[in-house]
């Protein structure tokens, strides 16, 4: 059985974006006969976030979020990075593996190397940090947005250059990168994202997330006028949530004038409460009762423990510790 592992950073409570675009899909591919192992970056999220509250609620959040969407957290991996210390010492071998210009032509890094004295340590070796990740657990496969996949060529460099000195250390793994996922727009049509203030969060009260959606920005054409759906905000977030029936008769409405765009948003506010009714529930409680969160990744942990165990001894002997 092939191995797939993922994970994603809890920078704060995922949005309409990060659940459409990898959440769901990821809880798909889980049920597909494999083995996964999901877990939350905390350790990853530690590099910009300093507040204790925060680094904890954003982790509940984005666990809640992946247990609501229907994750079998029994029959897979469903873990805490920071419960599982012994990424970090794989992470010591593989940086002594790397060379400095992989890192200093990294993304990651690259973005922000205008601001030097504001880039620390372990914002420079993220991709060491990600690379023992998927090494300690043996992963075969990881799925990732677009925007990873440097850093997954940089772990399977890694991972083949170590083998090259130490014969089978570690699996290198294959990246599957989602051609047909698509950008979920925020409600300025840019890409949906927490850097751009323009996110839906659909965990938020009926009211709140009604305001929301009320602020999705349109083009002032008056009720009466024909409008067009495809250059539409509001429809081009209904398309990522509707039926195909749904699809259609929206863009007939569009067509056929006299449909202004505040009756469009009504029609998504109620789709998205309609839609996501058990999951928005399911999240509430969980919130409500972090306990039972933070027991199924304690759960996970342990378990996750016993790969990371027995990989780290394999690589420790190969090294001669
Ligand atoms: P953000 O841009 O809000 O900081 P992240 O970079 O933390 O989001 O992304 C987490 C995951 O969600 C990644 O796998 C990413 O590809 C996916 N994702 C984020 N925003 C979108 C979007 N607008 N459309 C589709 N997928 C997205
Ligand atoms: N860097 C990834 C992101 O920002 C999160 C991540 C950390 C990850 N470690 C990983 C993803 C290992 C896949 C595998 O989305």
């Amino acid at each position: 059985m092939k191995r797939v592992l993922t994970g994603i950073q809890s920078t704060g409570r995922p949005h309409l974006g990060n659940l459409l675009g990898a959440i769901i899909p990821a809880i798909r591919l889980s049920k597909n006969n494999h083995e996964s192992l999901f877990f939350i970056a905390d350790l990853h999220s530690f590099t910009t976030i300093r507040c204790a509250n925060d680094l904890k609620q954003n982790t509940y959040a984005t666990a809640a979020a992946w247990i609501a969407f229907g994750f079998d957290t029994k029959n897979n991996y469903f873990y805490r990075q920071s419960d599982v210390p012994q990424v970090t010492e794989l992470a010591w071998y593989l940086s002594c593996f790397t060379p400095f210009p992989m890192l200093a032509n990294a993304h990651s890094f690259k973005d922000k190397s205008d601001r030097l004295s504001q880039v620390n340590a372990g914002l420079f070796t993220y991709p060491v940090l990600m690379a023992a990740d998927i090494l300690l657990y043996d992963a075969n496969i990881v799925p990732v947005g677009k925007d990873q996949k440097q850093h997954l060529e940089i772990t399977r460099d890694l991972a083949k250059a170590f083998n090259y000195k130490y014969p089978n250390s570690f699996i290198v793994p294959e990246i599957s990168i989602d051609k047909k996922s698509q950008i979920v727009p925020g409600i300025d049509g840019n890409k949906m994202s927490k850097s751009y203030d323009n996110t839906i969060d659909i965990f938020l009260s009926d009211k709140k997330l009604r305001k929301r959606i009320m602020q999705i920005k349109t083009d002032s054409k008056p009720v009466e006028a024909i409008k067009n759906p495809e250059i539409c905000n509001v429809f081009n977030l209904y398309r990522f949530i509707a039926s195909e029936n749904q699809v259609l008769e929206m863009k007939k409405k569009y067509q056929a004038g006299n449909f202004g765009y505040g009756q469009a948003k009504e029609e998504l506010y109620n789709l998205v409460i309609d839609k996501f009714h058990n999951e928005r529930n399911k999240f509430q409680f969980l919130m409500n009762n972090t306990e039972i969160i933070e027991k199924e990744l304690r759960k996970g942990a342990k378990k996750a423990q016993v790969i990371a165990d027995e990989v780290l001894n394999r690589v420790r002997s190969k090294i001669g510790y």
